[in-house]
C-alpha cells in the first residue's frame, strides 16, 4: 500500500510533541537568559543601511511537525527607503515582520538562527567605522520594550483589530505620548495628538479626538493607525497590507499619505503587500518572497523592467492590467506552493515552473548577484545571466 505522506502515527506525533517541548524550552531560556550589550549587537555591513536581516529563520513548532515559515531569508532596508515585500499568501511576509518586531507568537514560534542588525545610530561605531546596531534576533526583550513602538512600528491591515473600540481616539492617541515623553502634561498630550490627526489629514481632528473608532470609516481608522505609528517619530515603519482592506480610491489616498510621509520625516517604510501595483507605485527597492524565501531582489526597475526568476515572471502576468482584452482570462500560476514542513532540497518552485530543466534537480539554486543591485536565486542564472539550457 502506498504510504500516505499526511498521516502521522500515534508514536510519531508523541515523539514531535516531545521533541516541540524541549525546542521551546530551549528557546524562551535563551530569551530570558542575561546577556551583554556586546552580546546583541553587531556591526552593519553598511552604514546606508537601517536594517540587515541576513540568513534568518523562523519557524513554529506545530503538532504536525516544524513549520519553516521564514527560511534563510536575507535583505537590507537602506535609510529613508522604501522596501517592498511581495509573494503570495502564507510565503512569510507577515513572520518577517513580525521577527523584525520581536512580536512572533511564542513559544510556538522562534527565530533560531539568523540576524536582524538594526543600525539606531545610538551605539558608536567600530575602529573601521561600521555603525553597531543591535541584533534584533538576541536582543533582551527589555530592551526590545524601547526599541518597538518608538523606533520601530508597524500599521496593520485591519485597524479595528489594533485600536480598543472602548476608548476614544483622543484617549488611545495620548496613551502614545505618555509613554515616548515621559512627564508630558494631559494638555500637551492633548495638543500633540491633534496635531498628529491634522498631519495624516483628518480635517476635523478635535471631532475625531473625542471619537470611539467604530464612528470612523475604514480610511479614517487607517489614517489614525498612521499616525500613532508616527508618533514616536519611529526609523522604520512596517506596513503589513496597510491598504487591502479599503477600497481603490481610498488605497490611493492613503499610500500617498504614507509616501508624503515618509519623505517629510526621512524614515523608511517596509511595505509589505501581494499586490505588485501598489509595489510599483511606492517602492524603490523590492524583495520577492516564496515558501519562506526571497527568490529575487533589486530595484523597482529590475524587478519590473527585467524580472528574472520565474516565479516574478509568473507574478507580473497575473497582475490585473487595464488595457488587456478584457476577455483572456487572468492568467494564474499552475500548482501548489510546497507544504512548509519537510521542505525538499531543491527549487521550491520546481513543481510549478515552466523552465524547469535537469539542472533544477540539484540543491536548492544559490542564489546569484546579476547585477549591483539585482539578485535572483533560479539555475537559469548561475552564471550571472539567463543561460540557454
Ligand atoms: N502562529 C502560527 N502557527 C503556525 N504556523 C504559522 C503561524 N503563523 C504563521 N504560520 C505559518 O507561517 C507561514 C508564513 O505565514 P505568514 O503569515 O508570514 O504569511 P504571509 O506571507 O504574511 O501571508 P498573507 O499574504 O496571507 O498574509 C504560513 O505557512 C503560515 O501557515
Ligand atoms: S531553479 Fe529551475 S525550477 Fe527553479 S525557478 Fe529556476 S528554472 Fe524554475
Ligand atoms: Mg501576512
Amino acid at each position: 500500500m502506498k504510504k500516505n505522506d499526511q498521516y502521522i502515527s500515534i508514536k510519531e506525533s508523541r515523539r514531535i510533541i516531545r521533541e516541540n517541548i524541549r525546542q521551546m524550552k530551549y528557546y524562551e531560556a535563551q530569551k530570558r537568559k542575561p546577556r551583554e550589550l556586546s552580546e546583541y549587537t553587531a556591526p552593519m555591513r553598511s552604514n546606508d543601511n537601517l536594517i540587515e536581516i541576513d540568513n534568518l529563520k523562523t519557524c513554529f513548532f506545530t503538532d504536525n511537525g516544524t513549520v519553516m515559515s521564514v527560511n534563510g531569508v536575507s535583505f537590507d532596508v537602506p535609510k529613508q527607503k522604501i522596501v517592498g515585500v511581495v509573494g503570495e499568501s502564507g510565503c512569510g511576509k507577515s513572520v518577517t515582520s513580525l521577527s523584525i518586531m520581536q512580536l512572533v507568537q511564542a513559544p510556538q514560534g522562534q527565530v533560531v538562527d539568523g540576524q536582524i542588525r538594526f543600525n539606531s545610530g545610538e551605539l558608536g561605531q567600530t575602529e573601521d567605522g561600521r555603525d553597531i546596531a543591535y541584533d534584533i534576533a538576541r536582543t533582551p526583550t527589555s530592551e526590545m520594550y524601547r526599541i518597538r513602538g518608538k523606533d520601530i512600528t508597524m500599521i496593520f491591515q485591519e485597524p479595528m483589530t489594533s485600536l480598543n473600540p472602548v476608548f476614544t481616539i483622543g484617549y488611545q492617541l495620548d496613551e502614545v505620548s505618555f509613554l515616548h515623553t515621559p512627564g508630558i502634561s494631559k494638555e500637551d498630550a492633548r495638543a500633540t495628538s491633534i496635531e498628529m490627526l491634522r498631519k495624516v489629514g483628518i480635517s476635523m481632528p478635535e471631532h475625531t479626538y473625542e471619537s470611539y473608532p467604530h464612528e470612523l470609516s475604514g480610511g479614517m481608522r487607517q489614517r489614525v493607525m498612521i499616525a500613532m505609528a508616527l508618533a514616536g517619530d519611529p526609523k522604520l515603519i512596517i506596513a503589513d497590507e496597510p491598504t487591502t482592506a479599503l477600497d481603490v480610491t481610498i488605497q490611493a489616498q492613503i499610500l500617498e499619505l504614507l509616501r508624503d510621509l515618509q519623505k517629510k520625516q526621512g524614515c523608511s517604510i517596509m511595505l509589505i503587500t501581494h499586490d505588485l501595483g501598489v509595489i510599483a507605485e511606492m517602492a524603490d527597492e523590492v524583495v520577492v518572497m516564496y515558501a519562506g524565501r526571497v527568490i529575487e531582489k533589486g530595484t523597482a526597475q529590475d524587478i519590473f523592467h527585467h524580472p528574472l526568476h520565474p516565479y516574478t515572471i509568473g507574478l507580473q502576468k497575473s497582475k490585473p492590467m487595464i488595457n488587456t482584452d478584457t476577455n483572456e482570462p487572468l492568467y494564474s500560476i499552475p500548482g501548489q506552493v510546497p507544504s512548509p514542513i519537510n521542505l525538499p532540497n531543491t527549487c521550491y518552485f520546481r513543481g510549478r515552473c515552466d523552465k524547469c530543466n535537469k539542472k533544477c534537480a540539484g540543491p536548492y539554486p544559490a542564489g546569484v548577484q546579476v547585477s549591483d543591485t539585482h539578485w535572483v536565486a533560479c539555475y537559469l542564472y548561475e552564471n550571472g545571466k539567463e543561460e540557454n539550457q
